[in-house]
């Protein structure tokens, strides 16, 4: 397991990396790729969307396009100091601390869910794409961007080292254990010889398991931790 696939050290990396996030990310993760996801991920104007480790917002922003409102958790403050700067504390995003792996959010709450740029930190990721499809309603849509399994030996060792990178075969046995069904893998690159990204387009099942939670109306669940709300 890579240093940062552990949630303490992953906050403390973005306790200082948030402030050059936005400086660095363009150059591997860049407009152009979130618009070709976004694309994959078909959102209507009126659906209800999480985005989560959506830190600085920057997949927040173009989703913001395409519906009027937002949901965004993450679990590192430093990150989302950032992205009050560019969208306020409360308007279009309705921010919340949390965990991936447990969201605080009931049953079926959301139409689609989009995570860019996390699953490589969580520790768990099976249980977090479990969540997704709690949360998910049945036939929504789930996105997940993660860093491509290198191919060069060198740069493999390197990468296990830090987080998770996986390819296409991993993802889908991932999402298999998840529960899901119906599932898409696209490879993602600004140019050649960039980092590559993998990006998973999944539907959640008909007949999704649900827990004994209610699932009515409000989103946030008892557990919820809105940001400064
Ligand atoms: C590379 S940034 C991606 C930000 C944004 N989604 C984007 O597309 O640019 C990864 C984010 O995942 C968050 N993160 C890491 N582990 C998390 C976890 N277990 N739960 C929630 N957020 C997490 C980090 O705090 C960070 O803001």
């Amino acid at each position: 397991m890579g240093i940062l696939e552990d949630k303490a050290n992953a906050r403390l990396f973005y306790r200082y990396f948030s402030r050059v996030y936005d400086t660095i990310n363009p150059y591997i993760w860049d407009d152009r790729m979130r618009n070709q996801a976004l694309e994959w991920f078909d959102a209507d104007r009126d659906d209800r969307v999480l985005d989560v480790g959506a830190g600085t917002g920057f997949a927040t922003e173009g989703l913001l396009n395409h519906v009027d409102e937002v949901y965004a958790l993450d679990q590192s403050r430093g990150q989302f100091e950032q992205a009050f700067t560019k969208f306020g504390k409360r308007g279009k995003v309705r921010f919340h601390m949390g965990d991936a792996e447990r969201l605080p959010f009931k049953d079926d709450s959301f139409d689609k869910l989009w995570s860019s740029g996390s699953i490589e930190y969580w520790p768990n990721p099976v249980a977090a794409l479990r969540e997704f499809r709690r949360v998910v309603k049945p036939g929504g849509t789930v996105l997940v961007v993660g860093p491509d399994y290198p191919k060069l030996r060198v740069f493999q060792t390197l990468a296990d080292a830090i987080m998770l990178f996986y390819d296409a075969e991993e993802a889908e046995e991932m999402f298999t254990e998840a529960g899901f069904e119906e599932t898409r893998h696209f490879i993602q690159q600004r140019h050649r010889g960039a980092p590559r990204a993998i990006t998973t387009v999944a539907t959640v099942p008909e007949e999704a398991e649900s827990s004994d939670t209610d699932a009515g109306s409000a989103v946030e669940s008892g557990s919820a931790e809105p940001v400064d709300r």
